[in-house]
């Protein structure tokens, strides 16, 4: 059958679509701002039908309804990163995390340690050929969908037409729902003097020619504002926001010097505003591909001179580094920052930084510490550990003895935590700073 006749058999409305899911299903939902809205508005407000739908979420920017209070008997939610949407809902017991390298996720769904019983994906209308692009998302998305036993899309017409190995074939879902929605905006975000000092010494460790990864942030976008004078910057990174546009029209990201997919911004998925939207939409500069492929170390490692930038709540004096939780409070979750910081490690001239504040925001709490809280995860261990930088420096840990670490670290910190930074270094060193 023509693929047109195949979509208008498939065609129903967002009521119809939902009433496919069952009791105890667990649905995967498109990561990010890929999330089918119109759907999952539908699947919630079909709730009554339902008993324990588990919802497989990673970053949800939507309505979140489904972890409000009162929904555990329709829904339980499993969030494989915990963000501003869940954190309330896994800290008070209405949902779960589960702990995960991103890379691996899709591997999770095809092993069958997550099993996916429905997809809810987000397309582009098809193509002449009936392939619809996934948009603003590949990441765990495409492979949940080829695992899943029913797939749900919502066709966007507004959503852009992105290249890479982020498609899917109309023969390939069950069930369409058609919409018409502007994206989700993630607006950029304030930068302070801090992040700036931050930007401004992480950017001092970033030579021309190399390929960056940039977490999401505003210590992300303070250092894109400090590599306005460099050349030939190449991306290769779980995801992108409006910064990187930037730089790209003002010719200093070209991608030429890449030594893996030269000319290319390779990334798994997308987040920003309009601006980044537009640029996007068939451009073939810029490439999506799935998260097991993007964040895969073995692939990252391929990009000589690659750098990577993320970020973190707490390190103690050895170099352990807590990003995902405050003690026993799972705030956030490990996403792609291992595999980054591995992957970057197994490159020709790779330097992974973590980039922190020294304090939490009010200027109270140290975030340099001489032990992580009681309960805190490790997301990145000390033995992978390498720059740590902070508003007032950079400590190179890689290679150093505990005490040099220390030492390095305590350096960095703010100046009103050092004195007891320094007595606490005496005590366990038993040398003199
Ligand atoms: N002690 C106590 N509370 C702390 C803290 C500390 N050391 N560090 C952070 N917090 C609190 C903050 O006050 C804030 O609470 P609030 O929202 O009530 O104000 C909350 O934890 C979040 O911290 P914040 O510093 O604002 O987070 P951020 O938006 O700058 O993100 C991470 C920092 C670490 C959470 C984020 O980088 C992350 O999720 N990293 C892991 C995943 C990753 O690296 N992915 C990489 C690829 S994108």
């Amino acid at each position: 059958m023509d693929w047109r006749e195949l979509y208008n058999t498939k065609l129903v409305s967002a009521k119809e679509a939902v009433s496919k899911i069952k009791s105890r299903d667990k649905v995967v939902i498109g990561h990010a701002i890929s999330e089918p809205s119109t759907i999952v508005d539908a699947m919630v407000e079909n709730k009554e039908n339902y008993e324990n739908v588990e919802i497989i979420h990673m970053l949800p920017m939507g309505k979140t309804e489904y972890v409000e209070p009162g929904m555990e008997k329709y829904f339980t939610h499993n969030a494989l990163f915990v963000g501003a949407k869940t954190r309330d809902a896994v800290s008070s017991g209405r949902a779960d995390y589960t702990p995960c390298y991103f890379h691996e996720i899709p591997k999770l769904f095809k092993k069958g340690y997550i099993p996916v019983d429905v997809a809810l994906i987000q397309v582009t209308s098809p193509d002449e050929h009936g392939y619809c692009s996934l948009g603003v998302s590949s990441d765990y998305i495409k492979p949940a969908a080829e695992c899943a036993k029913l797939v749900i899309a919502e066709v966007n017409e507004q959503l852009p037409r992105t290249l890479g190995n982020c498609f899917v074939h109309v023969s390939d879902i069950d069930y369409i729902v058609e919409a018409s929605h502007p994206l989700i905006e993630l607006k950029p975000p304030k930068i302070t003097d801090i992040e700036r000092a931050i930007g401004e010494n992480c950017a001092s460790l970033i030579e021309d020619g190399a390929t960056l990864q940039l977490g999401i942030g505003a210590i992300p976008d303070a250092v894109l504002l400090f590599l306005k004078d460099k050349k030939d910057l190449g991306i290769h990174s779980e995801m992108i926001s409006d910064g990187v546009v930037e730089l790209v029209e003002a010719g200093v990201i070209t991608n030429k010097k890449k030594s893996l997919h030269p000319g290319k911004i390779i990334v798994t998925f997308l987040m920003g505003t309009k601006r980044l939207y537009n640029f996007i939409d068939n451009n073939p500069m810029v490439e999506l591909h799935p998260v097991d492929y993007v964040n895969n170390p073995c692939v990252i490692m391929k990009n000589n001179n690659m750098i990577s930038i993320n970020s973190c709540v707490q390190v103690d004096l050895t170099g352990q580094v807590a990003s995902e939780s405050v003690g026993i409070t799972q705030i956030s979750g490990v996403g792609g920052q291992v595999d980054f910081v591995r992957g970057t490690n197994m490159s020709k001239n790779g330097k992974s930084i973590m980039a922190l504040p020294s304090t939490t925001s009010k200027g109270t709490i140290s975030k340099i510490v001489p032990f992580l809280d009681e309960g805190a995860a490790v997301t990145t261990s000390r033995n992978d550990v390498d720059y740590i930088v902070t508003e007032y420096g950079i400590a190179k840990l890689k290679g150093k003895t505990l005490r040099d670490r220390a030492r390095e670290l305590i350096n960095i910190a703010h100046p009103s935590f050092r004195l007891s930074l320094m007595e606490e270094f005496e005590k366990r060193f038993k040398t003199k700073f």
